[in-house]
């Protein structure tokens, strides 16, 4: 049996019951689960937790589910320690969590594994999402493990990379003529018609729990520690929240010790609208018209942008902007100094995080951990220039006379 006891709003307080909703009635603030954590505390254990299973689900006590879990292997990613990416950075102690090495290939095989888990709690026969393209791929695999059906609404410029990494799982795939914004729009207009499981829409509250074990892992990697920073890419403002929340949980529950941690955000400056708020000293996001390649964090009117800027504020941590330009070099930087391919949004962390560094805001004696969130293999044209083979006939001659030997 779960932990959870309501779905609560974030504004008001008003307390809902455990359903498939997500907004309150009367302020329309989002809703977020709650937990006893009297009973959580005398549940788990570290000891515990490091007997569980190697994925998210070691963490099951503090997630909001009852039965059976649809796992398709999420978590325990490794926290690699990056000695040279550090050094090239000014950075004593670095470390990448490298969520790329999820069965999907992102981050987002923690939130779907949650939600498709209430999804065939609640009864639903078909769960449907709007993505920028990881979701998508998530709950499509997701549903093709849990024998459910799927519909997944994407923006028609989606890399090419993803869309068969979609396709695959055989969901209904369907491209929208808009922007992310849209298919967003739309999604929450079909969820009034249809009896869907929407993922990231009635779903949310539960979705949103699953990055918490980004948050738990870390801490476990690290010998039961916050880091000193955190550093990671938005688009909603979601994850961010999550990373965040986790870590306090666990010192809430006596895990670790209280949380010190500076939370850092990072967005691609052709969609920056939370960084914006930021530098201008408000917690009010204006929403913003994407125009990036870093398209799986393009989105212009982050539903979350609010409470990301807070978990900033309250940390004594801030948000960064890079180019385009500059995210290439960032996923070029990680390529060759730490042997880890990550999609564009792993660039803007990278290149994110090196201004941070330079500018001094980020220590050099502070324990880092930079999330890398999604695989390079999904987003290849960012960084098309590099590849420049030399071509040659199977003879040594030939190799001999291209290398002037
Ligand atoms: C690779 C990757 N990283 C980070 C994010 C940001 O997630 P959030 O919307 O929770 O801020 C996304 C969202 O789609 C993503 O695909
Ligand atoms: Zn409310």
């Amino acid at each position: 049996m779960s932990y959870a006891t309501a779905l609560r709003c974030r504004k008001c307080g008003r307390e809902y019951p455990l359903e498939p909703l997500n907004l309150c009635d009367f302020c329309f603030s989002p809703l977020e689960v709650s937990y006893d954590y009297k009973s959580v505390a005398k549940a788990v254990s570290r000891e515990k937790i490091a007997a569980g299973p190697l994925c998210m689900w070691r963490y099951e006590d503090l997630l909001p589910v009852d039965g059976d879990v649809v796992d398709i292997g999420t978590g325990f990613t490794p926290l690699v320690k990056a000695n040279r990416l550090g050094r090239e950075l000014g950075l004593g102690e670095l470390y990448i969590k490298n969520d790329c090495l999820n069965p999907t290939y992102s981050f987002k095989d923690r939130v779907v594994s949650v939600a498709i888990t209430k999804a065939r709690e609640f009864g639903f026969d078909t769960v449907a999402c709007a993505s920028t393209g990881n979701l998508a791929a998530s709950v499509a695999a997701h549903a093709a493990k849990a024998n459910i059906k799927s519909y997944v609404f994407i923006p028609a410029d989606v890399e090419p990379g993803k869309l068969t990494g979609i396709a695959i799982y055989n969901p209904v795939l369907v491209t929208v003529e808009g922007s992310y914004d849209d298919v967003n729009r739309l999604c929450s207009q079909l969820v009034q018609r249809h009896n869907w499981g929407f993922i990231n829409i009635n779903l949310r509250p539960y979705y949103a729990e699953g990055s918490k074990t980004l948050g738990y892992e870390v801490a476990e990697q690290l010998g039961w520690h916050a880091p000193d920073c955190v550093v990671a890419p938005s688009a909603s403002g979601l994850l961010f929240t999550r990373i965040w929340k986790g870590l306090e949980e666990l010192a809430m529950l006596g895990l670790i010790e209280p949380v010190n941690t500076h939370m850092y955000l990072t967005q691609a400056a052709g969609c920056s609208p939370i960084v914006n708020a930021f530098q201008a000293g408000s917690l009010h996001v204006h929403p913003v018209k994407p125009d990036t390649i870093a398209k799986s964090i393009a989105i212009g009117n982050p539903a979350d942008g609010y409470y990301a800027l807070r978990v900033a504020r309250q940390s004594g941590g801030g948000a960064c902007a890079v180019t385009d330009e500059e995210l290439i070099e960032g996923m070029k930087l990680l390529a060759q100094t730490e042997g880890i391919f990550a999609e564009a949004a792993g660039g803007v962390v990278i290149a994110g995080l090196r201004k941070l560094v330079a500018s001094g805001v980020i220590k050099r004696n502070e324990l880092t951990v930079a999330f890398i969130t999604g695989a390079g293999l999904k987003t290849q044209e960012a960084v098309a220039e590099v590849v420049h083979p030399l071509t040659i006939q199977p003879t040594i001659e030939s190799f001999e006379e291209a290398f002037d030997k």
